[in-house]
């Protein structure tokens, strides 16, 4: 039995806190612990934004460093402050990966190894949760991968959280660093950059421009609402085993074809924007995840896929100015759309 670990009191480091998932996550911890100390520490690249925080900036129980997990003097003045550690930071963008790997591996492996290292130089943490993803497990045709398959990535980003997860893992065998695993599916919700599919959909079609779709649209993601995530996140540092890995997943697998004509039907848009493009290399297949594990511990998702995608397109049509402001205002989203989009 393992014994319950507790939030209430604690000062906890979220690394990427300014991205999609950790401004989730942040808001979720801040409004479910009144005692509670939340330190972001998050380098702001492209796909950082305070704006995903205004509402937060001015509370007492948290504050943010700007910063880079691979900056190891930096990294090693704000660890001693802290119980625990929520590892998000990560270049996290797979068709990015494609065009340029680099800074993939630097943050995603590299970044991760600084914070695994200092953390064990250190000694005092209760916890490193380290997020890793499913895609780590590749693809899969039929039935799903538990925590004890091998891994088998197939894209530069996939690859270097794989290393990521390795290392992790490794940082708990080799020094008892207390680190827990998790490898959650494809997160959608509220400010997730409009890069990612969903949010690019949406925006794209509230746009009247095309919906740029991989292939046949056949290719099958187990979609996870990322309020559903933050719950689990939390359950996992609660009650999760250190040493473990823990797969989180919805069971929501849905081809993406059928995705890309939910949001134009939400939105009352024709099926034509839906535009087939040329396929991203090594383009997985499916990915699918055996969740047993997780689910024993307590979880289940609460919000359903018809649900959640609802409330996510409410989201992007009440915030337009925050993703117009991404779309229209940044010079790196204009370069990349245009590189990775305009040949297809
Ligand atoms: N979004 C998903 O569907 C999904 C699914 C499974 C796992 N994950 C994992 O969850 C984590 C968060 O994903 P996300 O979608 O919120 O990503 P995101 O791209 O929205 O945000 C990443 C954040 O990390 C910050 N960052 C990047 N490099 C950094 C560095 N060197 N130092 C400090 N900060 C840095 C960025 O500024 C940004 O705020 C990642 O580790 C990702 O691999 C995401």
């Amino acid at each position: 039995m393992v014994e319950e670990r507790s939030l209430t009191g604690k000062t906890i480091l979220v690394t990427g806190g300014a991205g999609f998932i950790g401004s989730n996550l942040i808001h979720y911890l801040l409004e479910n612990y009144s005692e509670i100390k939340i330190i972001n520490l998050d380098k702001l690249t492209y796909a950082g934004n305070l704006d995903n925080l205004r509402d937060v900036e001015t509370d007492p129980r948290y504050e943010f460093i700007q910063g880079d997990i691979r900056d190891r003097a930096l990294v090693a003045k704000v660890i001693p402050k802290v119980q625990g550690i929520i590892h998000l930071a990560a270049e996290t963008h797979v068709d990015r990966s494609i065009l340029d790997a680099g800074e993939f591996i630097l943050t995603d492996v590299f970044g991760t190894f600084v914070l695994l290292d200092v953390a064990r130089q250190i000694g005092q943490l209760e916890f490193f949760l380290h997020v890793s993803t499913d895609e780590v497990y590749g693809s899969r045709e039929t039935g799903y991968f538990s925590e004890d398959d091998a891994l088998n990535p197939s894209s530069p980003y996939a690859a270097s959280k794989a290393g990521a997860d390795r290392l992790a893992h490794a940082y708990w065998v080799t020094y008892r660093l207390p680190v827990i695993i998790v490898r959650p599916s494809n997160n959608y919700g509220p400010y997730q950059y409009p890069e990612k599919f969903i949010p690019l959909f949406i925006t794209n079609a509230l746009e009247g421009k095309t919906l740029p779709l991989y292939g046949t649209g056949e290719n099958v993601r187990d979609w996870l609402f990322v309020e559903d995530h933050c719950r689990a996140l939390e359950l996992v540092i609660k009650k999760g085993k250190i040493g473990e890995v823990y797969n989180i997943g919805a069971n929501n697998e849905i081809p993406n074809i059928k995705v890309a004509r939910q949001i134009t039907q939400h939105l009352g848009k024709s099926e034509d924007l839906i535009k087939l493009v040329k396929d991203r290399p090594g383009h997985d297949q499916r990915y699918a995840l055996d969740c047993q594990k997780i689910r024993r511990l307590g979880w289940a998702p609460q919000v359903s896929f018809e649900e959640g995608l609802q409330r996510t397109v409410e989201w992007y049509c009440q915030h337009e100015e925050w993703w117009r402001k991404i779309k229209e205002k940044s010079s790196d989203y204009r370069r990349f759309y245009k590189q990775y989009y305009q040949d297809r």
